[in-house]
């Protein structure tokens, strides 16, 4: 392993915030510096192992930026708040990879970063979801094989979605945004599987369903099933977006593949865990008309053996919030959920939608708030009250 190179900026700052790694953007480091942080950042495109994030902060330090491919674990969180740091802020909306409650045993606050990861890491799945269906990549390969012999009426038939039925497993921020873009671009009914019901995208899909019919259309249908099993059996797009748990883990394996239709597509932009990867390359094996986007695996970096050997599968890099203005917005949440603790700021009142976020990342004064604590109630933090207008007191 070779030494690691660190940028340090604003090296006078009084807090010293230590950064994993590289972050798009500006406004992210102002936030910081304006917040008298002294910032760490890790160079290069290696991730950081555990013996290096270790050595990171154990000079007394503040907060830590920190990634999804870091484990914090219960000793590493330990470690941390024995340094002296008053938050670890996560770069991502997810953070399944911090034992949360040790993070609040510790009285440390855990900062995410949602909102402005919801659209893009939906489009994503749309992406996957008709990458999948249409035989994109294997359209590509042949391409680029030199195979092209000219437009054959046989040639790499795929599935047609549209009036199909749309299976999501987790209607949460994601999952209900990739389930109006399908119900709605391509007038697909919906089922979902949640442990919580979504009223919200139910009266949306019903709104939608009105305006189809006031257009001599038919309508579009929403409903949530009761187990799983319902759901796989009756979709011909299945799209994971459930958080991963302890519960979660392996949600879909052999049974639940043997359980949806032959020629269906599954979709997982969610974690990799959640699906039994072993199980998915000996079902697409043994049912080529079946297919699969992944943009998640189950021991990243590394993929399943066979994985790669399946034509009927689709593979992207963990590219779910790979947009410019997503990893922009990640670090500036991040940021200012570092600099508003270090500031003994209270937390805002609500992040779920960009909107809720959008004053942190265009405001030429942003709030006086950390934006997404996750662990904000379990620890007794102060909110930013919302005035009664609806506009937050930003005093
Ligand atoms: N691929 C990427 O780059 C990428 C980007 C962003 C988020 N994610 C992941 O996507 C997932 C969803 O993110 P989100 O912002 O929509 O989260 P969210 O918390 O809004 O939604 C998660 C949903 O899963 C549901 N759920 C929990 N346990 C369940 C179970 N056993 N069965 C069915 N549903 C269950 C919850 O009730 C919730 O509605 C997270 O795991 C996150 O880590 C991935």
């Amino acid at each position: 392993m070779t030494a690691r190179e660190w940028v340090i900026v604003n090296p006078g700052g009084s807090h010293r915030v230590v950064v994993t790694g590289e972050l798009p953007g500006e406004r992210w480091l102002q936030l910081l510096t304006a917040a008298d942080c002294r910032v760490e950042i890790a160079q290069g495109h290696e991730v950081l192992v555990a013996a290096e994030l270790r050595a990171a902060f154990a000079n007394p330090c503040d907060a830590v930026i920190g990634q999804i491919t870091e484990s914090w674990s219960e000793e590493m969180l330990g470690a941390l708040a024995a340094a002296g740091a008053l938050i670890y802020s996560q770069y991502a909306v997810g953070y399944d990879n911090v034992d949360l409650a040790a993070a609040t045993r510790l009285g440390l606050p855990v900062g995410n970063t949602p909102g402005v990861l919801t659209e893009t890491t939906a489009q994503l799945a749309v992406a996957l979801t008709f990458a999948a269906a249409r035989r994109i990549a294997e359209g590509d390969r042949l391409m680029r094989a030199g195979a092209y012999r000219g437009w054959l009426p046989t040639m790499l038939l795929g599935s047609l979605l549209f009036r199909g039925t749309l299976g999501i497993v987790g209607a949460g921020r994601i999952g209900a945004a990739y389930g109006r873009m399908m119900v709605e671009g391509h007038k697909m009914d919906l089922v979902y599987h949640d442990v919580r019901e979504n009223e919200e995208l139910e009266r949306y899909v019903a709104d939608y369903a009105a305006f189809l019919v006031a257009r001599g259309e038919r309508p579009v249908t929403c409903r949530r099933a009761a187990t799983l099993p319902e759901l796989l059996g009756a979709c011909d797009v299945v799209s994971i977006h459930a958080a991963l748990t302890a519960e979660t883990q392996h949600l879909i394996g052999a049974p639940e593949l043997a359980a949806m239709k032959e020629e269906a597509v599954l979709v997982n932009s969610s974690r990799g865990p959640l699906l039994d990867e072993a199980a998915l390359v000996a079902h697409c094996r043994a049912h080529p008309c079946f297919r699969a986007g992944l943009d998640v695996l189950e021991r990243e970096p590394a993929m399943a053996p066979g994985l790669a050997e399946l034509d009927n599968v689709v593979l992207v890099p963990h590219l779910g919030s790979a947009t410019t203005f997503t990893r922009e917005g990640m670090a500036t949440l991040a940021a200012a959920n570092a600099a508003a603790i270090l500031q003994s700021w209270p937390v805002w009142p609500a992040a779920r939608s960009l909107e809720d976020v959008r004053p942190f990342l265009e405001d030429e004064a942003p709030p006086r708030a950390a934006p997404s604590i996750v662990n904000a109630d379990a620890l007794g933090l102060p909110r930013l009250a919302a005035s009664p207008q609806g506009k937050e007191d930003q005093q």
